[in-house]
């Protein structure tokens, strides 16, 4: 009985998400045509057979998050797990921004950088509104706005997708399950405001947590949410993912979720190399980021919806890059991939 009511509770929730998404982004789009109707984006509409595809593979997505939640993977809190009283908050501050986005978008104002950031301490490619974010990832502003911008990009299916890794992940650490799981440490690469993190750690309590990313903001936003209650600090480390201050074969495991995409392609190499130099041998890499074209090929009128909406540099080289033949490059075998809705999942093994 217990089970049925959650499980409801959580569709409920999902499509609660998701009409609340559709209805921002109708919304949004109409006050775009009254206000700027240039900042339009060229983007063809979505056939109905395509609308169709999205919808079963959204459901198969939850369906497979429930069913991991069931089989204990996670806890099916972690399914309800968000700042909703935060979000709740900062939802006006989300339609106050837009129209800035839309300036950004109309001027082809890429580095509209807050003046103050010290330019040297990030590589160039770093310096940019991706998605015409308000100040890039360099501001307070910007890192307390994104996870609501994310979860109605997605519709609501953000965090689910971000939980895929959660699964290869177990995969990934069964072979050490005769250390002390205390001793076992794994690090989130580009962790953002640290929402696969805070999965990662009801997943696996007891572990020890490191993560690593270019912003301070978005750390500072992570440390707000990770490093609050009472248990073991999660070590949040300002650092290019390139070149990690990290010692050689210090984790067991590595995840990275959402950042090849915004990664030129030497930059993507850098960093597979340094997870192979950061992970100890037999430890895993498990990376989600956005589907390719070669994997899902009818997604791809979404795909270039993307980018002709948003400031992506680099998705265009990423979505026909080949993650695998890179992967091998950097010297990881044992690679396997798979597509969840938008999202596909990596994981190999430092052999
Ligand atoms: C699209 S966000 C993804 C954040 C988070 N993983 C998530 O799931 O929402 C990309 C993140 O990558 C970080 N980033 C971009 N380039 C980086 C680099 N070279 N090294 C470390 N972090 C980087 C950004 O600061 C940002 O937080």
């Amino acid at each position: 009985m217990a089970t049925t009511i959650a499980k409801l509770a959580y569709k409920t929730l999902q499509q609660g998400k998701s009409i609340a998404g559709l209805a921002h982004k109708e919304i949004s789009s109409k006050l775009m045509e009254s206000f700027f109707p240039e900042a339009i984006p060229k983007s063809e509409p979505i056939s109905k057979e395509l609308f169709m595809k999205l919808r079963a593979s959204i459901e198969e997505l939850e369906r497979l998050d429930w069913s991991d939640a069931e089989k204990g993977l996670y806890p099916k809190s972690q399914l309800f797990e968000a700042p909703w009283l935060n979000w709740a908050r900062k939802y006006p501050l989300v339609w106050l921004d837009m129209p800035s986005t839309w300036q950004r978008r109309v001027g082809k104002k890429t580095r509209d950088i807050p003046k103050k950031v010290n330019k040297g301490k990030y590589p160039d490619y770093y310096l940019q509104n991706f998605h015409h974010q308000t100040d890039g990832y360099l501001s307070d502003y910007s890192a307390s706005l994104y996870d609501l911008q994310v979860e109605i990009l997605f519709n609501g299916t953000a965090d689910s997708m971000r939980r895929r890794i959660i699964s290869p992940l177990k995969e990934g650490l069964g072979k050490y399950k005769d250390r002390k799981p205390e001793s076992i440490r794994i690090l989130d690469l580009a962790t953002g405001t640290g929402r696969s993190l805070t999965q990662i750690k009801s997943a696996f309590p007891k572990a020890d947590l490191f993560g690593v990313d270019l912003s301070s903001s978005y750390l500072r936003q992570a440390a707000t949410y990770l490093n609050t209650r009472n248990n073991d600090l999660v070590q949040l480390i300002r650092s290019n993912a390139e070149d990690m201050p990290l010692a050689d074969s210090s984790m067991q495991a590595i995840t990275c979720v959402f950042l090849f995409h915004e990664l030129p392609p030497k930059a993507r190499q850098n960093v597979l190399n340094e997870c192979y130099r950061v992970l100890e041998t037999g430890g895993c890499l498990v990376i989600a980021d956005s589907i390719q074209i070669n994997d899902s090929p009818e997604f791809l009128p979404i795909m270039d919806g993307f980018h002709q909406s948003f400031h992506e540099p680099y998705y265009k080289d990423y979505i026909n890059d080949d993650i695998e033949k890179r992967l091998i490059e950097s010297g990881f075998s044992f690679i396997s991939a798979q597509s969840y809705f938008m999202t596909r999942v990596w994981s190999a093994v430092k052999d």
